[in-house]
């Protein structure tokens, strides 16, 4: 089993890393929010999905999924930050170029990043593997 590092624990996130670690992987949530990160380790959740509060407790008690503030050395990376739309309709990518920065001193070679956000095509390849790799 792979340890996946979720980075952004919203409505993409959250529900996404509970999946995985319901599924057997060891799975590192990872938010800026202190608040969120108390919140998913109690055993609780932030916002509301349904049947997301069962998902997420099975998660935590299961002892796969925890929260944290930083990454955590892992073998997939899976980025699920806002990108807001700009006054002049673009994506707005500084919470992804944060989220990258934050996992680039882990990723080791062999890795998966995977990047959820919305984003324009041609952002993984073009923004996100030059400074990964
Ligand atoms: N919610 C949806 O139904 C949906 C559907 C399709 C696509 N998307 C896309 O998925 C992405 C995430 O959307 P969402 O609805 O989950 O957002 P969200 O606002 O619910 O959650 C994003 C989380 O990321 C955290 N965050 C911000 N910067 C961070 C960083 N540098 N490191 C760690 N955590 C950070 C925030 O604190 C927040 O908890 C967006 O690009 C959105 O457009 C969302």
């Amino acid at each position: 089993m792979k340890t996946i590092a979720v980075i952004g624990l919203g409505y993409i996130g959250l529900p996404t890393a509970s999946l995985f670690a319901t599924h057997g992987h060891k799975v590192i949530g990872v938010d800026v929010s202190e608040r969120i990160v108390n919140t998913i380790n109690r055993g609780e959740i932030h916002i509301e999905e349904p049947g997301l509060y069962t998902l997420a407790q099975a998660a935590v008690g299961s002892g796969n999924l925890r929260a944290s503030l930083k990454p955590e050395i892992s073998d997939v990376y899976i980025i699920c930050v806002p990108t807001p739309v700009t006054k002049d309709k673009a994506a707005d990518m500084t919470y992804v170029d944060d989220a990258v920065q934050s996992i680039v001193p882990l990723v080791k070679k062999g890795d998966l990043v995977i990047l959820e956000s919305t984003s324009p095509p041609g952002t993984t390849r073009d923004r996100i593997a030059p400074v990964v790799i």
